[in-house]
């Protein structure tokens, strides 16, 4: 028997199937590592069952059906919610009937634990019902939710059933974005907010119920919340807490709140057949595509939901579904493709939800946010490529990295089952019945148990919880991971040696941000630059679509970019000087058209800024401004990220410092244009031979945001640093011989520059 290994995404296989692979070569598109040991042994015993055969390019076999939940489909009922008003859709939703057993559970105990299949109305009913029954009169109802999307929508939703304006009565907050007012009474908020809150008010004093939801997802901060809201219930009595969760593990929940009772909402739910490819498929982009095509052309009428595990995965096939189906004529029905995923702006994330015309398909790209956040109607059909991006970090390298992954076999039934909610659905797996049953893992890693936890430790230990150890985990990290948290806390001096908050750990906790952007800001009090620092700080903040490359300008978006990087300032500077373009244009839209900038992008940007100017008052630390002097922001960069230096090697790629490791400036780079520039091959060569020359193309030291691994592992926002900095800013972290450079010694830095 032959172990079929292949890599997931080969990059070659994207370039030959994608039209538009040059221009994503800008992005990180291709995922060399997810390489997955799929076998095939079972295949041919799994294919028994043939009812369902494709036409051309992938054969799916059916090997199982899903059953429903519940009796037959009531298709009179499904009709008439349609017609009705949003009142009378609320009490067609599963949970509807259990409205008042539920509301006696919740007077009757403290804490419950909540479950049931997505869709039967959890997180927009419950909030309601406790309104409705008089809960918010002593308080809040907050709900919280692991996704910012998810917050959002589902507050819209329930404003409009409740026929009131969002931000009033039902608002939501997620970070940077506050939707409430004075008048609010039911919040949906991200875990991570409600963690935040805690510490402006260690009781939750305003609200009368916390919901945690979607509990299943055991993200980082909702692992946290669990043990600080556990405590505070202990004091605070008439605190209600409600723990819900879509899957079935509920008895550890219940077992975790000193046996909570678990109240389930039987679900509905429509048998979904359930469809594997007959061999690994080598792309799972392109197979994906293929099937969507597929079940266009030969499946009857119902949507389809496609499950990506990013923005540029799904922009991809957006791209090319746009392309393939131009191409159908008029003989195929329209298929209309609407994407998901947290950057989208707000109007369009509305349109998933519309109901699709007469004679049309809907295609609905989403991310894991689909998988039990967001339920969307009318979907029929389910296409399973089995990925999903999660975090990684090693704890011994202190690295942490996002890689696309395969799901759990949890995950997978989950997404087969939003196939089935408003009739008998199909599911179709683009991996082999074998690989579901002999690869996939029973279920995902709490994030709790995979991540750096330097930011918990941090709001834990502003918190006033020293014993971390000691903290009532419901998985507890590795220790490792905890015992690297502190040493970083205490290198970024947040942390004195007993392990206790400094006062600068405690101006840290004050930003809701990753320690060590928040040590780059308090720094920047020292180096009297905190108004380039908290520029630089928010553009980081908005992520990577500051800028855009539209495939028939992409020469002119390059050299735009490169505009911002003259002098090879760095792409920090370079995000600064773009900020600061911008707002001598009095934050004009026509100069974002004109510079190839995503103008959308630069408001978030605005808008965090203003609000990371507001915290620095807080924290008591004066705007000051000192562009004259770039080093002196460099240094600010380096005080907090010093953990991320590395130095260039002779064969071009560059060595962490500590912990060495193998990493790449990222093509998107500024200081990467030079190699982009496609200089001769040979002439390339031999620069690498004459490393003297070599190094003054590449900075000998640079110091890197943050680590994404593609086809190699790159680092992403680089500026230039010297290493004396290194020594003179963190030295309990770097010693002398750490930094030790004989090349710098035998060649002047800056010489060699100009001779190219
Ligand atoms: O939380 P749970 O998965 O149990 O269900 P829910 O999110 O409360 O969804 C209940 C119903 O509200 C579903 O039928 C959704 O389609 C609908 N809904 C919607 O139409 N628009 C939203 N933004 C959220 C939910
Ligand atoms: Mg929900």
């Amino acid at each position: 028997f032959s172990v079929a290994k292949q890599r997931y995404r080969d990059p070659e296989a994207v370039e030959k199937m994608n039209p538009f692979a040059e221009q994503e070569a800008w992005e990180e598109h291709q995922i060399g590592k997810a390489t997955l040991t799929f076998g095939s042994k079972n295949r041919k015993k799994a294919a028994e069952d043939y009812d369902y055969v494709f036409e051309d390019q992938i054969d799916f076999v059916k090997v199982s059906v899903m059953d429903g939940i519940d009796e037959e489909p009531n298709e009179a009922e499904e009709a008439k919610t349609i017609s009705k008003g949003l009142q009378e859709e609320r009490k067609t939703l599963p949970i509807y009937p259990y409205r008042d057993e539920l509301l006696q559970a919740v007077k009757d105990h403290q804490v419950i634990i909540i479950v049931g299949e997505t869709g039967s109305g959890k997180t927009t009913q419950i909030p309601q019902y406790l309104h409705e029954a008089g809960y918010t009169k002593q308080g809040m109802v907050a709900c919280t939710q692991p996704r910012r999307v998810a917050a959002m929508s589902v507050a819209a939703r329930v404003s409009q059933e409740m026929g009131v304006k969002l931000g009033h009565e039902v608002g939501y907050s997620i970070r940077f974005e506050d939707c409430t007012s004075e008048k609010t009474l039911i919040k949906y908020m991200t875990d991570g907010m409600l963690l935040r809150e805690f510490l402006g008010e260690p009781d939750l004093a305003s609200y009368s119920v916390v919901m945690v939801d979607e509990a299943h997802e055991r993200t980082l901060s909702t692992d946290i919340l669990f043990g600080l809201v556990k405590d505070i219930a202990r004091f605070r009595k008439d605190l209600k807490l409600l723990i819900s969760s879509a899957t079935l593990d509920a008895e550890k929940f219940s077992d975790y709140f000193d046996s909570a009772p678990i109240f389930k909402i039987p679900g509905r739910r429509f048998p979904v057949e359930i469809h594997y490819t007959k061999a690994p498929e080598a792309d799972y982009i392109d197979a994906a595509i293929v099937t969507v095509l597929q079940i266009h052309v030969t499946q009857s009428p119902g949507d389809i939901l496609v499950f990506l595990t990013g923005q540029e995965e799904i922009e991809t096939v957006d791209e090319i579904l746009k392309h393939r189906t131009r191409g159908l004529g008029t003989k195929i029905a329209e298929l209309i493709i609407c994407p998901i995923y947290a950057n989208l702006p707000t109007e369009l994330q509305a349109k998933i939800f519309e109901p699709t015309p007469e004679g049309a398909r809907k295609v609905v790209l989403a991310t894991n946010i689909a998988e039990t956040s967001l339920t969307i109607d009318g979907i029929k059909y389910v296409v399973d490529p089995g990925f999903c991006k999660i975090k990684s970090y090693n704890p011994r390298t202190g690295m942490e990295s996002l890689l696309i992954n395969p799901i759990s076999k949890a995950s997978a039934n989950q997404r087969a089952g939003r196939s089935g909610r408003t009739g008998p659905g199909k599911c179709f797996r683009l991996y082999t019945a074998y690989n579901y049953y002999n690869d996939l893992e029973d279920n995902t890693v709490p994030e709790i148990q995979r991540t750096n936890l330097a930011n918990v430790v941090l709001t834990l230990k502003s918190l006033g919880i020293h014993d971390l150890v000691n903290f009532d985990f419901m998985d507890p990290p590795p220790s490792e991971a905890l015992l690297r948290a502190l040493e970083q806390l205490f290198a970024l001096n947040a942390l004195n040696v007993k392990g206790e908050l400094t006062k600068t750990g405690r101006r840290m906790a004050e930003f809701p941000l990753d320690p060590m952007l928040s040590k780059m800001i308090v720094a920047s009090e020292k180096y009297k630059c905190s108004d380039e620092i908290i520029s630089i700080a928010s553009m980081l903040s908005v992520g990577n679509s500051i800028f855009y490359r539209p495939k028939d300008k992409q020469v002119h978006a390059d050299n735009a970019r490169m505009n911002f990087n003259t002098g090879n300032v760095g792409d920090h500077i370079a995000l600064l000087n773009v900020y600061n373009s911008w707002k001598e244009t009095d934050f004009s839209t026509q100069w974002c058209y004109e510079n190839y900038i995503q103008v959308r992008s630069m408001k978030r940007a605005r808008d965090i800024r203003d609000q990371l100017e507001g915290l620095l008052e807080r924290v008591e630390i004066e705007i000051s401004t000192n562009l004259n002097d770039l080093d002196t922001i460099k240094k600010a960069i380096t005080s907090g990220f010093f953990h991320h230096a590395a130095k260039l090697q002779k064969n071009g790629s560059y060595r962490t410092l500590k912990n060495p490791q193998t990493v790449y400036i990222h093509p998107s780079s500024g200081l990467a244009q030079l190699n982009k520039n496609k200089i001769d091959q040979d002439l390339q060569r031999l620069l690498i031979l004459l490393f003297c020359y070599a190094a003054q193309v590449h900075p000998r030291w640079v110091v890197y945001h943050e680590l994404v691994l593609t086809t190699k592992e790159y680092m992403r926002q680089v500026t230039e640093l010297k290493p004396d900095w290194l020594v003179e800013i963190a030295p309990h972290y770097y010693q002398l011989k750490d930094v030790d450079d004989p090349t710098t010694k035998k060649m002047p830095r800056g010489q060699g520059k100009s001779a190219l």
